[in-house]
């Protein structure tokens, strides 16, 4: 969390990888965020090891070298020196995950390359976690190495214990890197820093002061040809669970109380560990129209491309407080929100008429641009006690930020778990949704380009409804810049 971290965490570090062995090298992710992620690593002074990229393609390292150039630019990324770097610390191993000299040629490449310590990425989907987990336990490639590991991390309780089983038979907990690409998002990332680098919320930050929270992940975009990983997803598994889960933990967590990682962790698992376990009545599943004409989709799914749910949290601080959390695909736009809406004051002073009659709240907008908005009410000049509900707005957007694999590889690189999610807290998380992914209502069909099944407004009812996010013009980003200086 910061530079200077107190011995008792130094110590619990394990200190640089001295290479990365990548699984899944010819894969989409790789394509889409590794590579630019590893070129920008390069740039920052952040790799300089080998990486040795594995995959089942009948490939060479002269074909890595290819893919991981052309993922860059198609990222956008320059053709520099540093892209032709990382090209030079790139070397491929081809091999099925479920033989044994596949590992033999690994465990010999990393031999060749002077590696003892490295960091096992396993970018591939979770069915093959066994058989990868194995053959580097097998091999010895454990020994002194890490394991990064990619969601999703299972698909209920009872999947994601036996993965993390696994893992547990080779890696110990504090060598294992659960990634939540969320969690390096600086929007995301602000929400820790924002409540606790400050005095002024702590005191409101509670049930006497706060009505209810929302929170929306809005893609106005289908599942773009991953219609078969989605049929075994759904919006529950693909985002609530982790992605939403993550954020609620941020804003509803205790202090921290010292610094430094574990006590961030302890903290959120103890809200995962708090949540009242979601009944079919929490959740609307919604599906949008033509989903079910994707390829690799069932002319039947029930799979929801949308989910809302009310969550309670049975703590001291929350008790009371619903916590209404919407994702989905095809939706109105693209856009990323939190809304804590404060309670309305104890009695009506003014004889007002509100155009916006909502109560007082501050927004987190996370994206597409990323800002902060206090929203309090102020008299309107001219009339007499009658006023508007105007936002007191900061804007935390910067060219400066970091891609989120670029910051969370280069933390797992350097043995600084501060990003990563510990298996008490995914599988508390697990435990909250695993009675719903099976016991639920059928999925609604909407309209794309809508917020959803009009079902989902019955959660918000109670609280006024749902607050629709809006498209917000970013910033120039020169002005942005040196708000930010
Ligand atoms: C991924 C999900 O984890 O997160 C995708 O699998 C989703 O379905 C994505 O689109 C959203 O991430 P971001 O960073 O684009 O908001």
């Amino acid at each position: 969390m910061s530079q200077a971290r107190p011995v008792r965490e130094q110590a619990a570090r394990q200190g640089d990888a001295d290479a990365l062995v990548f699984f899944g090298a010819s894969g989409d992710l790789a394509r889409k965020q590794i590579f630019p992620a590893l070129r920008a690593m390069v740039e920052a002074g952040e790799l300089s090891v080998p990486v040795v990229g594995v995959a089942h393609s009948g490939w060479d390292t002269d074909d890595l070298r290819k893919r991981a150039r052309e993922s860059v630019l198609e990222r956008g990324g320059p053709d520099d020196a540093h892209l032709d770097t990382l090209l030079g610390l790139l070397h491929y191993v081809d091999g099925d995950y479920t033989e044994a000299t596949t590992f033999a040629r690994l465990r010999e490449e990393l031999k060749r390359v002077g590696s003892t310590r490295p960091a096992h990425y396993l970018a591939i989907p979770p069915s093959l976690f066994d058989d990868v987990i194995r053959g580097l336990r097998d091999h010895g490639l454990h020994e002194d190495g890490r394991v990064i590991v990619e969601k999703p991390f299972g698909r209920d309780l009872a999947s994601a214990c036996e993965l993390d089983d696994v893992v547990s038979t080779a890696f110990a907990e504090n060598s294992v890197y659960r990634i939540d690409h969320y969690l390096g998002k600086d929007e995301i990332m602000n929400l820790l820093y924002m409540r606790f680098a400050n005095t002024f919320l702590e005191p409101v930050w509670n049930r006497q002061y706060i009505d209810h929270v929302q929170i929306t992940l809005a893609e106005d975009f289908g599942v773009e040809g991953r219609g078969a990983f989605y049929e075994s997803a759904g919006a529950l598994r693909d985002v609530i669970q982790n992605h939403v889960f993550q954020i609620v933990a941020l804003l509803a967590m205790e202090p921290p109380a010292y610094q430094g990682y574990d006590a961030v962790q302890i903290a959120k698992e103890a809200v995962f560990r708090s949540m009242r376990p979601l009944t079919r009545d929490d959740v609307v599943r919604g599906q949008f129209r033509g989903y079910r004409e994707e390829a690799g989709v069932a002319a039947d799914s029930d799979v929801e491309t949308f989910a809302a749910v009310r969550l309670h949290i049975d703590s001291w601080r929350w008790a009371g407080v619903p916590w209404l959390l919407r994702t989905g695909k095809m939706l109105a736009n693209t856009s990323g929100e939190v809304i804590v809406y404060f309670k309305r004051p104890p009695q009506q002073l003014f004889d007002d008429a509100h155009e916006d009659d909502r109560p007082n709240y501050l927004r987190f907008r996370l994206s597409p641009v990323s800002r902060i908005a206090l929203a309090a009410r102020v008299k309107s000049p001219g009339e007499e006690f009658r006023g508007l509900q105007r936002e007191l707005m900061m804007n935390t957007e910067s060219p400066l930020e970091r891609a989120p694999y670029e910051r969370l590889l280069a933390g797992a690189m350097a043995g600084d778990r501060a990003l990563f999610t510990s298996r008490g807290s995914v599988e508390a998380a697990w435990r909250v949704v695993d009675r719903v992914l099976v016991d639920h209502h059928p999925a609604v069909a909407y309209e794309p380009g809508t917020w959803g099944p009009p079902e989902a407004d019955r959660l918000a009812a109670a609280v006024g409804g749902w607050h629709h996010p809006v498209p917000e013009p970013a910033l120039d980003a020169d002005a942005s810049a040196k708000e930010n200086s």
